[in-house]
């Protein structure tokens, strides 16, 4: 089966290389870079789902996800040959009031947490501000490069026998009936049994060649990052989170603003994202700021992601609207969708986030 992914993003690109594992012809059409938007501009973390999000699926689809990481990353790097900067930093949750602190005591009962607070918090992590009450530490979170992950994906399908195409626009699709026969690029048509839809936040308007009519808003993520060598582990707060990477360097992050498809930085933000660091690790006060950037993450109307069959459509698929979590979901979405794109069976794990719920 010819399949063309349409997106070279981390989940298009996850999805590639599980399609093409699998048994099928891929085509990877990617308009820039493999990874060159939301996820290089993420800050890499495989967050420990400490707090539940409230959605049962959703939690149970990130579980399962963690758990695919370390087989994949092994796979995907031989195959590709890029490293993915994999590490455990491990993660502390910081708590600053008696009432989250309350909460986070209870969710440590999760096996891999427990919760640190007084003289073994600050050994722990001795930059970490005084009126911190405590914390839930997970000393296997780990931590990679986001753009690298994406690329080791691109590249492992590729040495597979994947075609990746990149700088090549989708301009629209061939159909017969209900079934979509070619995808149309700026650079030549391209025959395929089946399509995915994986853009991020541009599969809204991919989509409307298609009459999807899925919502898939950018929701802008803007991010510093400082030079230092505190904190040792990733330290999330109330406000963000500080990411220690190598060569000496903090990622601090991350706003979310709905500010359309603008990607520019802004003063307000950076300011912001220093006085969150500094709050939690005071001694980032003086820490020089290398660098700001931002992301545009692809959201949905309802905030949980978009994965599954496109309705009306005989052989097109979605998987979309990842919003915070697109690096931690993409091996369960690409092992998923690969499922259901041989096969047509969906697995019961991706029931509530089918493109029919939105009606
Ligand atoms: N995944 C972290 C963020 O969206 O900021």
């Amino acid at each position: 089966m010819k399949v063309a992914v349409v997106g070279g993003g981390v989940i298009g690109s996850a999805i590639a290389y599980y399609l093409q594992k699998d048994g099928a012809e891929v085509v990877l059409l990617e308009r820039g870079e493999i990874g060159g938007e939301a996820s290089s501009a993420a800050a890499g973390m495989l967050i420990a789902p400490i707090e539940d999000t409230g959605n049962d699926s959703f939690d149970a689809l990130r579980e399962a996800s963690l758990v695919l990481y370390p087989d994949v990353i092994r796979e995907i790097q031989e195959r590709s040959g890029v490293d993915v900067e994999y590490k455990m930093p491990g993660m502390i949750r910081t708590a600053h009031t008696e009432e989250l602190a309350e909460e986070l005591r209870e969710a440590c009962h999760r096996p891999g947490f427990e919760w640190v607070e007084g003289r073994a918090l600050q050994d722990l992590e001795p930059g970490l501000a005084t009126n911190v009450i405590g914390a839930a530490y997970c000393a296997a979170d780990a931590d990679l490069n986001p753009g690298a992950l994406t690329r080791a994906f691109a590249g492992a399908a590729a040495a597979l026998g994947a075609d990746v195409r990149k700088y090549t626009i989708v301009t629209g699709f061939e159909t017969t009936g209900g079934r979509i026969t070619e995808v149309s690029t700026d650079v030549g048509d391209v025959k395929c049994d089946a399509v995915v839809l994986a853009a991020g936040a541009w599969t809204e308007v991919i989509g409307m060649r298609l009459d999807a009519g899925i919502a898939t808003p950018p929701m802008r993520g803007q991010m510093i990052s400082l030079r230092s060598d505190v904190p040792l582990h990733a330290v999330w707060g109330e406000d963000g989170y500080l990411v220690p990477k190598p060569g000496g360097l903090v990622f601090a992050g991350a706003t979310v603003e709905n500010a359309g498809f603008d990607k520019t930085t802004t003063a307000d933000a950076i300011d912001g994202l220093r006085r969150m660091a500094v709050g939690l690790v005071p001694a980032l006060r003086d820490a020089e700021m290398v660098s700001a950037w931002a992301g545009l993450r692809p959201g949905s109307a309802d905030g949980l992601p978009v994965i599954g069959a496109l309705p009306g459509r005989e052989n097109a698929y979605v998987a979309t609207g990842h919003f915070r979590n697109g690096v931690l979901l993409a091996p369960i979405t690409g092992d998923l969708v690969a499922d259901l794109v041989l096969t047509g069976q969906r697995d019961e794990r991706l029931r509530a986030f089918g493109v029919e719920r939105f009606g």
